[in-house]
């Protein structure tokens, strides 16, 4: 693992120097200047204030977002034992962590030129956006990256039973939900997602979309 106090992107720094780094390698900084999140957005926050971490993969399963659901529940587990208090921890499709509604925590997978895999984290410590979430300001961010990689390395080891815990966690089943996408929307209600971790949402025609990459917005009954 290793430690900067600044840089633009811990998973642009992996991505280049993944070939001269060793598999599960750790990245995390105290400021990214240049920080990035899903579908070409940024990923701001002030310096020192939020767990911002990369972990390199050249060891990459067979479904590469197998590593974004590990890294995913690793942080479920980890503000679960390290803020026992914050609320109520759970996932949304596809890629979020939220903390009762507001969203606490955003991964995001990259892959190198070689075939590498990196997965980034930014988990809200103490600071989040205007209706985000965070876990508040006395929370060490040391002792919440430990924990995240310790439960990292407890998850299930077989993807059929990753993905059980992942069904149990992801709190978009159930929900009726917006799925933006470049072809259009749907609203349905989000049903399952399958062994690769496609949502599977079910229209009003009773129509069942499979949706591998998109946004999702979880609708509340009228
Ligand atoms: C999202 O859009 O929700 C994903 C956000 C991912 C942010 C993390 S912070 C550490 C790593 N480095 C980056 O530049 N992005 C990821």
């Amino acid at each position: 693992m290793e430690y900067i106090d600044q840089t633009g992107s811990t998973n642009a720094d992996l991505i280049e120097s993944a070939p001269h780094r060793l598999d599960r390698s750790v990245l995390v900084t105290d400021h990214q200047t240049a920080g990035r999140g899903r579908l070409d957005r940024r990923w701001d926050a002030p310096p020192g204030a939020n767990l911002l971490v990369s972990v390199l993969f050249h060891e990459v399963p067979a479904e590469a977002g197998e590593l974004v659901r590990r890294l995913s529940l690793a942080a479920v587990d980890a503000v679960r034992l390290t803020v026992p208090g914050a609320g109520t921890v759970g996932l949304k499709w596809p890629n979020d962590i939220l903390l009762e509604d507001g969203k606490l925590a955003g991964v995001l997978a990259q892959r190198s030129a070689e075939g590498a895999v990196v997965v980034g984290i930014g988990v809200n410590v103490g600071w989040c956006p205007q209706d985000g979430a965070k876990l508040g300001d006395g929370i060490d961010r040391p002792s919440v990256l430990a924990a995240l990689l310790t439960a990292y390395d407890a998850l299930p080891r077989s993807p059929d039973d990753l993905i059980i815990r992942y069904r149990d966690e992801l709190s978009t089943l159930g929900q009726r939900v917006r799925v933006q996408m470049p072809s259009g929307d749907v609203v349905g209600d989000a049903a399952d997602v399958t062994q690769s971790g496609q949502l599977r949402v079910r229209d009003d025609d009773g129509k069942t979309h499979q949706i591998a990459a998109a946004d999702v917005i979880h609708l509340r009954p009228a």
